[in-house]
């Protein structure tokens, strides 16, 4: 195939795929988040639409511009991403949670401004789970042969904790990043190991995140099939 183009082996199917970090309100002015770009997301965007597909962007907090050919909507907070992952997972072929999403929020939403009170210390910040928004779509397949993939960033045993991840998920795949001080987080380049439900364990050098979606959409295609 000549540069620049791709095998159209995703046409036809509608992917969904959610970027960047939620940020969870605590006033009018304040939130909790998260310091992920949306990159690895957004190059999942780009090189789905490349090889034919349908592609839904739900972009948490990027700043990036929308890739050009997705349809691109936009949520804030965990509770928002969720309504609508849900909502385009309806008649989607394949869901990708690319974004990090906060586990917790704060308990209670204050409407004014916390402000501080003379010299007095702050009050602990009450958090409370946030819904699992990975483990719920794969729970409640949309479609049937509707495949799900997640996104996990470990640190020490990081197969293991993969391992696990994945099981506890229920996805089909999770691709599995190391983190550490400089790695992944608002980096142009990635590596990863993406395990599969079916046993698989495909590693994927490091390199640009355009070549990690493209590995990753490699295994998508080859299970839609
Ligand atoms: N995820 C999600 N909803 C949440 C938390 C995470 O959908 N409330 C998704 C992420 O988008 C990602 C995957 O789950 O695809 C794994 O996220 P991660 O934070 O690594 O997993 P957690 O289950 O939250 O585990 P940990 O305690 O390691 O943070
Ligand atoms: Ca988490």
């Amino acid at each position: 195939l000549a540069r620049g183009t791709a095998d159209p082996d995703l046409a036809g199917r509608h992917v969904v795929i959610s970027a960047g970090g939620t940020r969870e309100p605590l006033d009018p002015v304040r939130y909790l988040g998260n310091r992920s770009s949306g990159k690895q997301g957004y190059a999942l965007a780009r090189t789905a639409v490349a090889r034919g597909a349908r592609v839904t962007l739900i972009a948490a907090n990027t700043g990036l511009p929308d890739p050009a050919g997705a349809d691109v909507v936009t949520a804030g907070s965990a509770e928002q991403l969720r309504e609508q992952v849900v909502k385009a997972a309806a008649d989607a072929d394949v869901v990708v949670m690319a974004a990090a999403v906060a586990d917790f929020r704060p308990a209670a939403y204050a409407s004014s401004k916390i402000k501080k009170k003379d010299d007095a210390e702050p009050e602990p910040l009450a958090l409370v789970r946030n819904p699992d928004i990975l483990a719920e779509v794969a729970a409640h397949r949309a479609r049937p042969g509707q495949l799900v993939v997640g996104f996990g960033a470990e640190t020490d045993d990081v197969l293991a904790n993969g391992r696990a991840k994945l099981a506890r998920k229920g996805c089909d795949l999770l691709v599995v990043n190391e983190v550490g001080e400089a790695k992944a987080f608002g980096t142009e380049e990635n590596e990863a190991v993406v395990l599969g439900a079916d046993g698989s364990e495909t590693h994927i050098p490091y390199g640009p995140k355009e070549a990690l979606a493209d590995r990753v959409w490699d295994l998508v295609a080859a299970r839609l099939a």
